[in-house]
């Protein structure tokens, strides 16, 4: 069954960013660079260069002014990075990024934890830092983490991630990421949260960021994409997460992703045998094992050799028939 019908979604990278921070090797500032560079000709919407953040909270990224001026732009890509605060935003403006993904946490306590701000304070910084943006005509897009669960909190309102998305939507952002931060979604919550998102705020352009913590990310962008979502944030190799949730693992694979979407007759635009590529060249860089699957079983019609004894197999398959018929002779 084809549900996609060749609906386009847009397919946004987010291993330079959500990846990158999660490795414990610092990669390299060139590596970085050329890593992207791959990546912008593989069909995404956007990629995820870098993030503005302090480089004590996030020192893998400490290189994010270097990385945002050197690589290569392509046009049509949109080149974003994560801001979570005024200096951020100042540092993002400085660096020519096509759009600010400020960041912001539904949950107080992992708000606390990763911004050390509280929501409130953390509303207040990012209605300057959206100010600052809108005056140099520069889109925004919020990434709200833990919106399907805390992993220290629990269960997180969906009336309370609703009056977050109604704050930001009357400061005049473009978009939501509805972050998905540590693997808690299922796909009758995912279904619901969207389903009510987008309802109620047709103008925004809802992004759904899926990580496979509890293997539910795959079943999660289904219910995601037939809930009306067109955007979607994932992680080349399945790398990513965030140091300040505990239990964060990485997200959903963009090889994985991509691969099934393609074979359920959606558009992505994307380059899937280049995905594998790049995946093969990101596995060298990070040096573990990426957690994606395509790229070790290739795409589902990928054909393998029949055994090798399996000339004689078929020889005496076909000796029995003949037996059996000289026995009924
Ligand atoms: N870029 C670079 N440096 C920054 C910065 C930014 N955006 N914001 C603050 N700093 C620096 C300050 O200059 C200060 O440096 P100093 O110690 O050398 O004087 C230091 O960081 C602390 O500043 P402060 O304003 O007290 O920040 P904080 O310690 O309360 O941390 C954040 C707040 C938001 C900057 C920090 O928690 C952060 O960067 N978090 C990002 C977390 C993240 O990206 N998580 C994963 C993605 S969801
Ligand atoms: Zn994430």
């Amino acid at each position: 069954m084809d549900t996609g019908n060749g609906t386009r979604l847009l397919i946004n990278e987010v291993a330079t960013r959500d990846g990158f921070q999660m490795e414990s090797r610092f990669i390299p500032t060139d590596d970085k660079i050329a890593m992207i560079d791959c990546l912008s000709s593989l069909g995404y919407a956007k990629i995820e260069v870098t993030s503005f953040t302090s480089a004590k909270a996030i020192p893998a990224l400490r290189d994010g002014e270097e990385v945002m001026g050197r690589i290569a732009r392509r046009p049509g890509v949109v080149y974003t990075a994560l801001v979570p605060n005024l200096r951020g935003g100042e540092r993002a403006l400085d660096s020519r990024v096509d759009e600010f993904n400020v960041v912001m946490s539904a949950s107080e306590t992992h708000n606390l934890a990763n911004l050390r701000m509280t929501r409130a304070q953390s509303l207040a910084q990012l209605a300057e830092v959206i100010a600052l943006a809108r005056q140099a005509a520069v889109p925004v897009n919020v990434s709200l983490s833990c919106v399907f669960g805390c992993p220290m909190e629990g269960e997180v309102p969906l009336d309370g991630v609703l009056g977050w998305i109604e704050r930001f939507a009357g400061q005049g952002v473009n978009g939501i990421t509805l972050c998905d931060t540590t693997g808690m979604a299922y796909p009758t919550q995912v279904q619901q949260v969207c389903a009510s998102a987008l309802a109620r705020f047709p103008a925004l352009d809802f992004t759904a960021h899926f990580h496979n913590t509890r293997a539910m990310g795959l079943v999660n962008t289904v219910a995601a994409v037939e809930s009306g979502v067109r955007r979607l944030d994932m992680s080349l190799g399945g790398i990513g997460g965030c140091p300040y949730a505990p239990g964060a693992t990485g997200n959903v694979a963009t090889e994985d992703v991509v691969h099934m979407l393609q074979c359920m007759g959606y558009d992505t635009g994307m380059d899937l045998d280049g995905l594998v590529g790049a995946a093969a060249r990101l596995e060298a860089l990070v040096q573990h094992a990426l957690p994606a699957q395509v790229s070790r079983a290739g795409h589902r019609l990928t054909r393998h050799a029949p055994p090798a004894d399996f000339a004689e197999i078929a020889l005496r398959a076909k000796a029995r028939d003949q037996g059996t018929k000289e026995l009924q002779t």
